[in-house]
């Protein structure tokens, strides 16, 4: 029989598909060790005005295949505050709620990591396309962007072909390139642009431009991450160098993707990685263990102290990086 009685959940940050199967595994899992789950509304906003329901078994009936959260979400500053958080973890623990569940980024983590040290157990889980968070191989909401992003640049693709011209499409992943890097790879764009590769655009974009062209290849798909910089500048700069120093007339347009990326229902990957992580969240709150966030290591869920989970780095995958430069030719 679990220690905890009662435990609660909430969603926080950007959104990402795969949030929504994550808090029905949650309350699911809950509900099966004879708990009672409540979901909280906008994110740590909704803890601060304990604005929270109880969620039964059909409460989180035909959400599993549903982009966004249910619970809604929101970047919440006031929970940085030391005091917020302490009177926030007094009063739902007055509540009768023992334990806590977090779905987001790495912001939320901290606020997770804060919560646990204030008395109230919490378990984060990782929820965000953009696949930053350094201690876990993958974020809940990373393959469903994928998949938009890979299908934006084949459509995309098929306009830069007929018009003979060079696209760049910009993706999301705020600090981060994970998203350009496999969404480039998947989409067999010309080059690649991430924050954490130096690049230089006479060398790496217009360089590329004129080797394709000497083996006869007129389009260009050029993926870049929104980290990088002010793509329609990158773009408008490459467009006068081709014409000032090469004497080569190239339409160049910038498309920038947005918000699209993180809607969508979740794929397959992200609704069973997300049910797993809930489920693994609910069995460590069962045992009274708080402040671990839940990661996917080598192909496993597990879970790690969360502020030694923050204190990692993550690195991009030189395979990758390889694989992308062999392959855009
Ligand atoms: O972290 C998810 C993310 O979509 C980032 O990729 C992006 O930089 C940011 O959120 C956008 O935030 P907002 O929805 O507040 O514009």
């Amino acid at each position: 029989m679990s220690e905890m009685k009662s435990i609660g959940i909430l969603t926080s940050g950007g959104d990402a598909p795969g949030m929504n199967a994550a808090i029905r595994a949650v309350v699911r899992a809950g509900i099966h060790h004879g708990m009672q789950v409540y979901g909280v509304r906008n994110g740590y906003t909704g803890l601060i005005n304990m604005d929270m329901h109880e969620l039964d078994l059909r409460g989180v009936s035909d959400i599993l295949h549903r982009g966004g959260t249910v619970l809604g979400s929101a970047r919440c500053l006031e929970f940085k505050k030391p005091e917020v958080v302490k009177e926030t973890a007094e009063k739902v623990k007055a509540s009768g709620i023992d334990g806590m569940v977090v779905i987001g980024g790495d912001g939320s983590f901290r606020g997770a990591r804060d919560l646990s040290l204030a008395g109230l157990p919490t378990i984060a889980l990782p929820g965000t396309i953009d696949n930053d968070i350094d201690c876990t191989d993958y974020t809940i909401g990373f393959d469903t962007a994928l998949n938009t992003v890979s299908d934006c640049v084949d459509k995309i693709r098929d306009t830069t072909l007929s018009h003979n011209r060079c696209t760049f499409v910009e993706v999301m992943g705020k600090e981060a390139g994970y998203i350009a890097l496999s969404a480039g790879i998947a989409g067999g764009s010309e080059a690649i642009l991430i924050p954490e590769k130096e690049f230089d655009i006479q060398e790496d974009i217009v360089q590329m431009i004129l080797d394709c062209r000497a083996r006869g290849k007129y389009h260009y798909v050029i993926v870049i991450a929104e980290g990088v910089g002010n793509t329609q500048e990158i773009a408008k700069k490459t467009e006068e160098i081709l014409r000032e120093e090469h004497n080569i007339e190239l339409e160049i347009r910038a498309c920038i993707l947005g918000h699209i990326q993180r809607g969508g229902n979740p794929t397959v990957e992200d609704r069973i990685v997300a049910s797993q992580m809930g489920v693994h969240a609910v069995d460590l709150l069962t045992k009274g263990i708080g402040n671990r966030v839940v990661v996917k290591k080598d192909g496993k869920i597990t879970d790690l102290d969360i502020l030694e989970g923050l204190n990692m780095k993550k690195t991009v995958d030189a395979d990758m990086l390889r694989l992308a430069d062999i392959l855009s030719l």
